[in-house]
């Protein structure tokens, strides 16, 4: 795809999203629907300096949120998809004799084999244009593609302007084009200064004439037609976008269903496009797995896990569980009922039981904290175990500290452990100690009142009832 490029149409306002963001911005599986398109684009090959994305309405917002790398260009008024291209002129003519993709920045189910398999017929046909299209069941809306007498591609005819005959034809334009770029050039010229295109029925410059324009000068039209034809969904209102949703997540699911993983009952399984699961892994209902997630072979997650940039080893038990930049080593179980926040690494053979929370701390091979602890800021050793209800109390109101805690140690149920401080390997806590001063290796610190015996004081007391 070297010395191509591509240019993103995504200054439409999306009047139907009732949202102050862009429509483009609008998420599938959590991810803009732009992204999915510059993802697409890049698995093609094209780097983001070859990339041209045409903002306006919500500019800012689009700004903010693409890398600086991306080339940007601003539509500063809504005049149609023509004139959107027209904003990228100079990114084009910069790309000499080369192949320029056209793509709808709204439809993200787009795929990178569609548009690799177009550029090679494009090429092969010597096109000056090939229109990606679709047949769909239903095309309402969509720009039509009109042939002749002999099948030969003659032009596309939007809804507005089709006559019965022709919006009843199904195939449609996925609005994704590879042009040549001079062809291009000359066709947006002839697009702004033809009156016969200035002035169509929508008062926009139509991208759509250019097929027209390239063929009246000798110019070759192609159409590739999608063996999908969800490459031309996009979403015009958020009923649409969650049917993209689901569509998606039917893909993602299928692929790891076929690369060895068990999703018995799909029910609220949402798993990201990036996410890599091992072979053998079961999946179970209400389990969400976001961004930057690595699950291990033989896994069992869910259900009602949530997990985004969590790395999860071989043979791991996670039930319901939420986990933040988190890392579990292999064979380890956690929950049912647990957090894991960022700066978690917790080792193999551990466990994470009910009811406990960790946060940037590290915790050894073969730990158990079974039940209702918070182990923050800390450094567990290997095979220590924590009793019920201890926390590391990491914070005074303005500083945060470190709690370390030697690999073997034993931390008695209801344990405070008063950072900075540390226990050391093997030690013993007491049951209910708070913990001021470092415990020495192989020691048992008690750190609570001895316990008292008031005999008869019951007796004494006046009877609090009859
Ligand atoms: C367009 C095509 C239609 C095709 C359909 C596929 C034209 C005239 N029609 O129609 O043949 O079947 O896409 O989805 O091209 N945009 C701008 N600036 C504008 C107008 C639009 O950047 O002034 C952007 C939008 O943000 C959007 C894309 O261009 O990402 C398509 O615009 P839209 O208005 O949705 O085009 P359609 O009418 O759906
Ligand atoms: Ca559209």
């Amino acid at each position: 795809m070297k010395g191509n490029c591509t240019v993103i149409l995504a200054a439409g306002e999306g009047t139907r999203m009732k949202s102050q963001k862009p429509k483009v911005l609008a998420e599938v599986l959590f991810r803009p629907m732009i992204d999915w398109v510059i993802d697409c684009v890049k698995t093609c090959g094209l780097q983001d300096n070859n990339i041209c994305v045409v903002t306006g309405f919500g500019k800012e917002y689009l700004d903010e949120h693409l890398p600086q790398s991306i080339v940007k260009v601003v539509q500063e008024e809504r005049l149609g998809t023509g004139h959107a291209v027209m904003q990228a002129k100079e990114f084009i003519s910069a790309h000499g004799n080369a192949n320029v993709l056209v793509l709808n920045g709204d439809a993200p189910l787009m795929d990178s084999d569609t548009v690799s398999h177009a550029l090679e017929y494009h090429k092969r046909s010597d096109s000056a244009v090939t229109v990606i299209s679709a047949h769909v069941d239903n095309p309402t809306g969509y720009g039509r593609i009109v042939r002749d007498a002999h099948g030969t591609f003659s032009g596309i005819v939007e809804e507005r302007d089709a006559t019965d005959e022709q919006k009843a034809i199904n195939e449609v334009n996925s609005g994704a084009y590879w042009f040549n770029c001079q062809a291009l050039l000359i066709a947006l010229d002839k697009l702004a200064t033809d009156a016969k295109y200035r002035l169509n029925s929508a008062k926009e410059y139509y991208l759509t004439d250019a097929i027209e324009i390239l063929r009246s000068i000798g110019q070759r039209a192609t159409t590739f037609n999608s063996k999908s034809s969800d490459v031309v969904l996009g979403a015009n209102d958020r009923v649409q976008l969650a049917a993209l949703n689901e569509i998606a997540r039917k893909r993602v699911l299928e692929k790891h269903m076929r690369a060895g993983v068990s999703i018995p009952f799909s029910d609220g399984v949402i798993i990201d496009p990036t996410v890599t699961i091992g072979a053998d892994t079961e999946i179970l209902c209400g389990t969400v797995l976001r961004s930057g997630t690595v699950i291990g072979k033989g896994c069992n997650i869910g259900p009602d896990v949530n997990l985004s940039s969590c790395v999860i080893g071989d043979g791991c038990h996670i039930v319901s569980v939420y986990g933040e930049d988190a890392k579990v080593g292999a064979d380890t179980s956690v929950g049912p009922f647990a957090r894991l926040r960022p700066g978690t690494v917790i080792g193999k053979d551990a466990r994470v039981g009910n009811f406990v929370e960790v946060k940037n701390s590290s915790v050894g091979d073969g730990t158990k904290i079974s039940h209702l602890s918070y182990v923050g800021d800390a450094d567990v050793g290997n095979n220590v175990n924590i009793g019920s209800g201890c926390a590391t109390v990491n914070y005074t109101g303005k500083e945060k500290f470190r709690t370390t805690i030697g690999d073997g140690a034993f931390i008695g149920c209801d344990t405070s452990l008063v950072a900075p401080v540390n226990v050391g390997e093997r030690a013993y806590t007491a049951a209910g100690s708070t913990i001021t001063e470092d415990v020495p290796s192989d020691a048992l610190a008690l750190g609570r009142a001895r316990q008292v015996i008031k005999k008869d004081w019951v007796k004494s007391k006046k009877p609090y009832k009859k």
